[in-house]
């Protein structure tokens, strides 16, 4: 099958750093489904672990998480999906990646594809879909009804998982939502996903929450830029109010949220695939009702016109956007051909 791959982490400027490959099909066994790959999406995650880590051995590292397509055959324990199903998911940050024609994936962790949408508009989906939502239910622990109340703080509003936090937030939500976005379509993005407020990441939040007239936020998710925003987003945090962290800050000093007593939820959307913890069909069913909010009009797709086919010369464009950190919404390739 066709695939794309690499031997080393190389910079995308050397001509290996991503290589279009034939490798051999795998076969589905126990819970995992064989998954005719039909469109892929990008996220940071890819080109970080492109620039962090090989393969194991002589083998090819084959990257990519997002990914909708058409279950081709199930293994035996498989009780969820049945071969011709079309399903979306964002895969494991432990095995081969989802850049190839064919794809093993444990069923407990994929949906059913929105009906509404295409397989590129699909694949945008699952990877901020599922971070998105295990921060604002698992971990901030929101209530899933209007009557909530309060506000929430997203750092990073026009991303890929902003891009999506926005929409849930919204309509699942009571909370007030306040986005941050820095370019004038970035801002305009986040309106149009349904933010209440956007508010300038580069500027003083205590000023920009007066602008808006809020006073402080209960929820504060800071999906991109934590180590620059942090003492920021403290002074606009409510007292006993939570912050959630998804990326990457070198160093994190929890002291500065005991004066406000807040508390401080990592969100890693990986972690239930990679300890197979009990609960991981938990985003089998975020999935499935995802989807069911995408096919009732609530929830849009963030994906952009897709890019063009899955190779490794376009995998390496969206690669380099990504990596410029100026993605609005999702980068998605269909087809391998
Ligand atoms: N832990 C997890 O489970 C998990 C899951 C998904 C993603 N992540 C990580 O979360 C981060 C965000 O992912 P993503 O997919 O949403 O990223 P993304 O799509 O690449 O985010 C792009 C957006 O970031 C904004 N941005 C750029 N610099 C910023 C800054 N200094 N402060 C605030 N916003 C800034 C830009 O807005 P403007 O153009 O308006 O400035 C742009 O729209 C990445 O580090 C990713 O690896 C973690």
């Amino acid at each position: 099958m066709k695939a794309v791959g690499y031997r080393t982490s190389l910079p995308l400027s050397d001509e290996q750093s991503l290589v279009d490959i034939d490798v051999p099909t795998p076969q589905a066994t126990g819970r995992d489904l064989l998954v005719e790959v039909r469109a892929v999406s990008v996220n940071p995650v890819d080109a970080k672990v492109r620039m962090r880590s090989g393969p194991v051995g002589d083998e090819y590292k084959i990257l990519g998480y997002d990914a909708s397509g058409i279950v081709k055959s199930t293994g035996s324990d498989c009780t969820l999906f049945k071969p011709g199903d079309e399903v979306f998911y964002a895969g494991s940050i432990a095995r081969q990646g989802t850049n190839s024609e064919f794809h093993l994936v444990d069923e407990r962790i994929v949906g059913k594809k929105p009906k509404s949408l295409n397989f590129a508009q699909s694949a945008a989906l699952p990877l901020t879909s599922i971070t998105a939502w295990e921060l604002l239910f698992d971990r901030f622990a929101v209530p899933r009804d209007s009557a909530g109340g309060g506000a929430i703080l997203i750092i990073g509003g026009a991303g890929g998982v902003g891009s999506i936090l926005i929409q849930l937030a919204r309509r699942l939500t009571g909370l007030n939502v306040i986005a941050t976005a820095s370019r004038p379509e970035t801002a305009e993005w986040c309106k149009e996903l349904g933010a209440h407020h956007v508010i300038d990441h580069f500027k003083a939040f205590t000023a920009e929450f007066k602008r808006i007239g809020v006073n402080s936020a209960e929820y504060i998710a800071s999906l991109t830029g934590t180590a620059q925003h942090y003492a920021n987003l403290i002074e606009v945090l409510t007292p006993q109010g939570k912050v959630g962290i998804i990326d990457d800050p070198e160093t994190l000093d929890a002291k500065p949220l005991k004066d406000k007593c807040a508390s401080l939820h990592w969100e890693f959307m990986f972690a239930r695939s990679l300890y197979r913890t009990p609960d991981m069909i938990a985003q089998h069913e975020l999935l499935n009702e995802v989807a069911d909010l995408v096919d009732a009009g609530l929830i849009r797709t963030t994906a952009n016109e897709p890019f063009g086919i899955i190779n490794a010369a376009n995998l390496k464009e969206l690669h380099a956007l990504i990596e410029s950190g100026k993605a609005k919404g999702k980068l998605v390739l269909e087809s391998f051909s």
